[in-house]
C-alpha cells in the first residue's frame, strides 16, 4: 500500500466535482491527471482549477508546509502509474457503465476504481466492471476541498482490499469517511435532493420567493445555505439526473423533478456553472 500510495490520482471528468476532487489532492501533494473528452471542458477546468487553488488557499484547505502538486488535464491516461481512478463523469447510468467497463479492462488488479456517483447504486455499476471487488462508492461533496466528510459507499460486491486502498487514499487528503450500505441515492442524495426539488416546486406554486426559501431554512432551520442556493452550487442539470435515477428507482413522487427544474435546465439555467440558476452570478464558474 505504501507503494500505492505514490502513484497518479486519475480522475475521469472535469467537470464541476471532477475539478474540485482533483484540486483536493494536488493540495495535499498528490499528483493527478484530471480526464475529460471535451476539449471545451478541459480548457474551463484549466481555469476553473486557479480558481479552486486560490481559494482553498485563502480558506486554508490544505495542509502547510505541503507543495500543491501538479494537476495535468488531458484526454486520455495511462492506467499503469494510478494509485486510483475516481470517475466523475456525467450522472447517466448507461455512460457511466461504458466508462467502469473500459477502465476495469485497463487497470491493474486491486487499483481501486472509484465512483463519485451521487444516486446510482455501485451494485448496479458494479455488473460493468471486471472486478466488481475493486469498485467502490465515494461522494465527495461540492465544493471537495472545502468539506472534509465524504460518504463511501461500499456495494456489496465491494471487497475488504478496495475498501482499504479508499480509507489509505482519503485519509492521505485530509477526508473524513462515513461508510453506508449501498441504495439509490446512498443517504445524502435521498435526504436532499427530494428536499431540493420540494423547494423548487414551493416557488413553482408561488408560496414563497426564491430567496425567502432559502432565507427560512438558514435562518429558520440552519441549513448553511438554502436549498436553492445549494442547487445552484450542485449544477441544476446533474441535479435533474439525479433525481431522474432516484425517481426510476425507488418509484418516490418526490423525486421527479418538478417543471420548474426541468424548465431552468432546457434552458440552459444550470446554476453557479453557467452564470444564472435560481440566481444570477456576475462570472460563471466554468
Ligand atoms: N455537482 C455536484 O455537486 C455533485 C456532488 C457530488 C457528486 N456529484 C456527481 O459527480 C459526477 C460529476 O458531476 P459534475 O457535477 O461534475 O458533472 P459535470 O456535468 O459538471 O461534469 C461531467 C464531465 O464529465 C465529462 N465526461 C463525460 N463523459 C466522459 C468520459 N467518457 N470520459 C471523461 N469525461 C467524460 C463531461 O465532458 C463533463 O465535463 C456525477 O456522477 C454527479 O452526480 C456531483
Amino acid at each position: 500500500m505504501a507503494d500505492r500510495l505514490e502513484g497518479v490520482l486519475v480522475v475521469l471528468g472535469a467537470g464541476v466535482m471532477g475539478t474540485a476532487i482533483a484540486v483536493t489532492a494536488a493540495g495535499h501533494g498528490r499528483r493527478v491527471v484530471l480526464v475529460d473528452v471535451d476539449p471545451a471542458a478541459r480548457d474551463r477546468a484549466r481555469g476553473r482549477m486557479d480558481l479552486h487553488l486560490r481559494h482553498a488557499g485563502l480558506l486554508g484547505a490544505f495542509p502547510d508546509g505541503v507543495a500543491p502538486a501538479a494537476v495535468e488535464v488531458v484526454e486520455e491516461f495511462d492506467p499503469a502509474d494510478a494509485v486510483a481512478v475516481v470517475e466523475a463523469v456525467t450522472e447517466r447510468a448507461d455512460l457511466k457503465a461504458k466508462v467502469i467497463a473500459e477502465v476495469s479492462a485497463a487497470l491493474p488488479p486491486g487499483v481501486p476504481l472509484i465512483s463519485n456517483t451521487s444516486s446510482i447504486p455501485i451494485d448496479e455499476l458494479a455488473d460493468a466492471a471486471l472486478r466488481p471487488e475493486d469498485l467502490v462508492g465515494t461522494h465527495f461533496m461540492n465544493p471537495a476541498y472545502l468539506i472534509r466528510q465524504v460518504e463511501v459507499v461500499r456495494g456489496p460486491r465491494t471487497g475488504d482490499a478496495a475498501m482499504a486502498a479508499v480509507a489509505a487514499l482519503l485519509a492521505d487528503m485530509g477526508r473524513h469517511a462515513v461508510v453506508v450500505r449501498d441504495s439509490p441515492g446512498f443517504v445524502t442524495s435521498r435526504l436532499l435532493h427530494p428536499m431540493i426539488n420540494d423547494a423548487a416546486r414551493i416557488v413553482e406554486e408561488g408560496v414563497a420567493a426564491t430567496d425567502d426559501v432559502d432565507a427560512l431554512m438558514q435562518g429558520c432551520l440552519g441549513h448553511r445555505t438554502g436549498p436553492l442556493r445549494t442547487a445552484d452550487l450542485i449544477g441544476l442539470d446533474n441535479l435533474v439526473d439525479a433525481l431522474l435515477v432516484l425517481h426510476e428507482r425507488t418509484g418516490d413522487d418526490r423525486a421527479r423533478p418538478c417543471d420548474l427544474l426541468l424548465r431552468k435546465v432546457r434552458d440552459g439555467d444550470l446554476g453557479r456553472k453557467s452564470g444564472r440558476g435560481f440566481y444570477d452570478y456576475e462570472e460563471a464558474l466554468s
